[in-house]
């Protein structure tokens, strides 16, 4: 896409921002008919989707059912979920696999002629559901829909765009202009350093997670919850952001911080053990290793706790050398580069933040409190996880959502108003900033406070510590937001401040334990499940 003066808004009939498993299924789904561009910060292939290990949950074979996928969905997200999204996302999975299949993602084939696929089993899943790629499912998934993207002559791939804030009615031009929607988003370009304005008559957030607000996390750099930040931003309601998910495998490694050990390990027979060889999911849960991660990770958290230990180990060795390199090549040869020979050795383990349940609010088409304003994936909060989600839930949702809010826009064409005229950018009264280091500093303090007060189990007193924090941090934040000129590392520090603030308040709000929200305060769970939902227009300091 030859280069624009930023003076000049760039005019499309959709602008989706985000270019994973969400993005790219929306984009696909839209282009038949409409001109889309994809922006994304970094790299089109860098989110979480390219990183995803274990694979996609479906039920695809005939002992298996729709009503047992939704019941796992719904035990896993202690009664949270919202049952109408259960159902949609479990009953849309088939098709969605076929989709992938046929652009070509090679699932690995069945062992048996009565099996399509080989499906391998996660923690909470009542039977073997998950198709994959090996063990890196998201990587061939990340590579198929990137390619189909790319070669359609109605999709542009903008990578190295980051999306600052979403363009509403403040930004409009002209006093006569008053529908109250989402028009388009101003985004620096990382390349040469300007804002520029991205237009259209729809605009589909994809931005994943936001799980980098904690200090160790097993999502790639970019998951900041700018999404989420800018919806809210925007005026969007969001909800449910207490419940943070802690995969209880990331590797624990010196150098290495944040490669997963995926859930299939203990899926196909991994056991989890202490420093002197000796199981202990036995005495938390009868599921045992295969107990939903809340569980998992609690378990793991108490232990390393109980005994001042720095990790706890994953062994599956004893499922024998081939069959580790058979099913799990990638983790086999990443923990080989590492001196780690896991068909002989166990792994060192710990828990780490991995997905967000939470998120901008959406119905079933994808639809935002905005006009003009859909999105879709894991800046969602669907209903689908409730407090806690299933294993391989996550992609699924991305693929069935991204259709969803595609096949929305393309019905509702017709009736969608062209986009106003958009104030430029003003960068009047801000100069290049002389102390980057502010940035960087407010940034570990932010992952390091969220990760002691706000991480696996909480307390009122940690959760009023971490307050006081996210207040300060803001107010910094604001005054050199409103003073310097913006670079990808503040976009990100002045979202992922937005999120913390978002993440404390909700777990303050919460007076009961359930699914991934556990505090010592209120230890019970109570009778009836409420959704936390923050306001953008009550929440004002
Ligand atoms: P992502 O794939 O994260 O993409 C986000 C996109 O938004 C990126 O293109 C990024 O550049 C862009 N973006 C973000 N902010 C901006 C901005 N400000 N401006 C412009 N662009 C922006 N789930 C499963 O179901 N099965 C699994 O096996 C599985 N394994 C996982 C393993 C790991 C290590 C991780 C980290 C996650 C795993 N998950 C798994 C979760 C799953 O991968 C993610 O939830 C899912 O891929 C999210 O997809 P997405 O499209 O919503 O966002
Ligand atoms: C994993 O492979 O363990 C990750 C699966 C998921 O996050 O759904």
């Amino acid at each position: 896409m030859a280069k624009r003066p930023p003076s000049e808004p760039r005019a499309y009939d959709v602008i989706v921002i985000g270019s994973g498993a969400a993005g790219l299924t929306a984009a696909l789904n839209l282009a038949p008919n409409l001109r889309v561009a994809v922006l994304a910060k970094g790299d089109i292939g860098a989110g979480s989707t390219a990183w995803a290990q274990g694979g996609i949950a479906a039920v695809l074979e005939p002992g298996d059912t729709v009503e047992a996928h939704v019941e796992d969905t719904m035990v896993a997200g202690a009664g949270l979920n919202h049952r109408a999204t259960v159902e949609l996302v479990a009953r849309g999975a088939a098709a969605a696999i076929d989709r992938l299949a046929d652009l070509g993602v090679a699932f690995n084939p069945g062992e048996t002629v009565s099996e399509r696929w080989h499906l391998t089993r996660e923690g909470g899943h009542s039977h073997r559901r998950i198709v994959h790629v090996d063990d890196a499912t998201g990587w061939a998934v990340q590579q198929t829909l990137q390619k189909a993207a790319a070669s359609h002559p109605n999709i542009d791939l903008v990578p190295g765009m980051v999306a600052i804030d979403l363009i509403t009615e403040r930004h409009v031009t002209g006093e006569r202009f008053a529908a109250r929607g989402c028009h388009g988003v101003y985004a620096l370009d990382t390349a040469d350093r300007h804002v520029h304005r991205f237009t259209a008559k729809a605009v589909v957030l994809a931005t994943g997670g936001a799980s980098r607000v904690y200090l160790y996390s097993t999502n790639p750099d970019g998951s900041t919850g700018d999404g989420i930040a800018m919806a809210w931003r925007a005026g969007c309601r969001v909800s449910n952001m207490e419940f943070n998910q802690f995969h209880p495998t990331c590797l624990f490694h010196p150098k290495v911080k944040n490669f997963l050990i995926t859930e299939a390990a203990r899926g196909e027979g991994g056991h989890l053990k202490l420093p002197n060889g000796e199981r202990f999911m036995q005495r938390y849960d009868e599921r045992l290793e295969l107990a939903p991660r809340d569980i998992v990770a609690r378990a793991i958290d108490a232990e390393m706790k109980r005994l001042g230990v720095s990790h706890v180990l994953l062994d599956i060795a004893q499922l024998g050398a081939d069959f580790v390199r058979q099913h799990f090549p990638t983790i086999h040869a990443r923990l080989l580069d590492l001196g780690i020979d896991c068909t002989r050795e166990p792994i060192p383990v710990v828990p780490a933040a991995h997905y967000s349940c939470g998120g901008v609010m959406v119905d079933l088409d994808g639809r935002t409190d905005l006009a003009g304003l859909w999105a879709a994936g894991e800046v969602t909060q669907s209903g689908l996880h409730g407090a806690n989600r299933l294993a391989s839930n996550s992609l699924l949702e991305c693929l069935v959502f991204g259709q969803a809010v595609a096949d929305d826009i393309t019905r509702q064409w017709n009736t969608l108003a062209p986009p106003p005229t958009v104030r430029a950018w003003d960068e009047s009264r801000v100069t290049d900033s002389d102390e980057e280091v502010v940035v960087t500093h407010n940034w570990d303090e932010l992952r390091r406070f969220m990760w002691d007060y706000v991480g696996i189990v909480r307390t009122n007193k940690r959760l009023e510590r971490a307050s006081h924090r996210v207040k300060l941090l803001r107010k910094e934040v604001a005054d050199y937001y409103g003073n310097f000129r913006v670079t990808p590392d503040l976009i990100e520090l002045r979202n992922l401040v937005t999120v913390a603030d978002l993440i404390v308040r909700s777990a303050r709000a919460r007076k009961e334990s359930r699914g991934l929200h556990f505090t010592s305060d209120y230890p019970r769970t109570a009778e009836v499940a409420r959704d936390t939902v923050l306001d953008p227009v009550m929440v004002r300091s």
